[in-house]
């Protein structure tokens, strides 16, 4: 048996129990072993739950842990703590990642444990392994992606000729967006996902800080009029494009022949092109509860069955990127064009 800890019992945190117990049988068959959830650790004082992180990574026992708290602290301390200790951690916390994933991952290697994220970028597409794993043989160009599910319900209601603070207020009632919405809708959260993609891919560190950002509170409905009198739709992307070494978040016109036009409503889609594979096109639940822990935990197997090792989660030897601006927009239009 594989013991885990989970550190904060939020959304992913509970969904991370969760799909450990629902899902016992396939993890055995996928891992050999069963996992077992020791410890949860949140802020409040819950039965059960523990508060304080030296009981988990001074327990012998604790062989992976779950960062599911977000923010950078006490996220850091911690994680720096277990991976210190030999401890594996899986998490979904991008923050965290884009600011010290290159710093963790070094650790992690000097420790011969693991640091993995891929709830971090696409919720529960299995996107980092892949392109860890799939695609080294590949140089990839280009790399487009829907990556925050509360802007796309947005802009899907939008397009059916809702103004955006309608659409807002829907996604709000709804769950699907927070009641400070900013980091949504400014941008920055699909700038920490794009710039995570960026530099899984280039071998260079992009951060979110270098990122051009632009969100979607500037798009009107008759912006959409235009756009689909042209076949065309509007998507909040993260871009990465390698030939000028460049990143930019912003809306994009998007063609009705292209894949990433029918990635609707709170649905992620990512396409990469890859000199010698062509394109690819990755779809799935971008956020939620059991998609996102469904991640996380394919993380804490992957750990799991690499116990006393390092997997090269390819972020550990990053140096920082030398950052372009992204080719301007056509003058006197509003849009880039995918
Ligand atoms: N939700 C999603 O669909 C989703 C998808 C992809 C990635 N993520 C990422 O996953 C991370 C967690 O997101 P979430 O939606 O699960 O957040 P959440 O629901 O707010 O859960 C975070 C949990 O951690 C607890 N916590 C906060 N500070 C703590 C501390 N100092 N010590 C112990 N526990 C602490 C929180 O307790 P309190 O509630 O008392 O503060 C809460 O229970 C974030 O980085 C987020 O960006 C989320």
């Amino acid at each position: 048996m594989i013991n885990v800890a989970i550190l904060g019992l939020g959304t992913v945190g509970s969904g991370v129990a969760e799909v450990i117990e629902q899902n016992q049988n396939e993890i055995k068959k996928a891992l050999g072993d069963n996992l077992h959830v020791k410890y949860i650790l949140d802020i409040r004082d819950i039965p059960g739950v523990v508060n304080d992180i030296n009981i988990i990574v001074n327990d012998p026992d604790i062989k992976v842990i779950c960062e599911t708290m977000g923010g950078k602290e006490p996220a850091y301390t911690y994680t720096h703590l277990a991976l210190e200790r030999g401890i594996s951690v899986c998490t979904s916390n991008k923050e965290l990642v884009d600011a010290y994933g290159v710093e963790l991952s070094a650790i992690a290697r000097e420790h011969h444990c693991s640091y993995l994220f891929e709830a971090s970028v696409g919720g529960g597409i299995p996107l980092l392994r892949t392109i860890r794993e799939a695609c080294g043989q590949e140089k990839i160009s280009q790399i487009a992606g829907i990556l925050n599910g509360t802007c796309n319900y947005i802009l899907t209601n939008m397009k059916a000729g809702k103004d955006f603070a309608t659409a807002l207020k829907e996604a709000q009632e709804k769950g699907f967006a927070e009641r400070n919405p900013a980091a949504d809708v400014e941008g920055h959260d699909t700038a920490r996902k794009i710039a995570i993609l960026a530099s899984l891919v280039s071998g260079k560190k992009f951060s979110y800080e270098q990122v051009e950002c632009e969100g979607i509170t500037n798009i009107t409905p008759e912006d959409f009029a235009q756009a689909e009198a042209k076949g065309m739709s509007i998507k909040l992307l993260g871009v990465y494009n390698a030939e000028n070494s460049s990143v930019i978040v912003a809306p994009f016109l998007v063609k009705n022949s292209h894949p990433l036009y029918n990635v609707n409503d709170v649905f992620n889609g990512v396409m990469l092109h890859g000199n010698m594979v062509d394109n690819l096109m990755f779809y799935g639940r971008g956020a939620g509860k059991l998609p996102t822990a469904s991640a996380v935990v394919s993380d804490v197997i992957e750990c799991a069955k690499n116990i006393g090792k390092n997997i090269n989660n390819k972020f550990a030897d990053l140096a920082p990127a030398n950052v372009n601006k992204f080719p301007a927009k056509n003058p006197g239009e509003k849009f880039r064009t995918l």
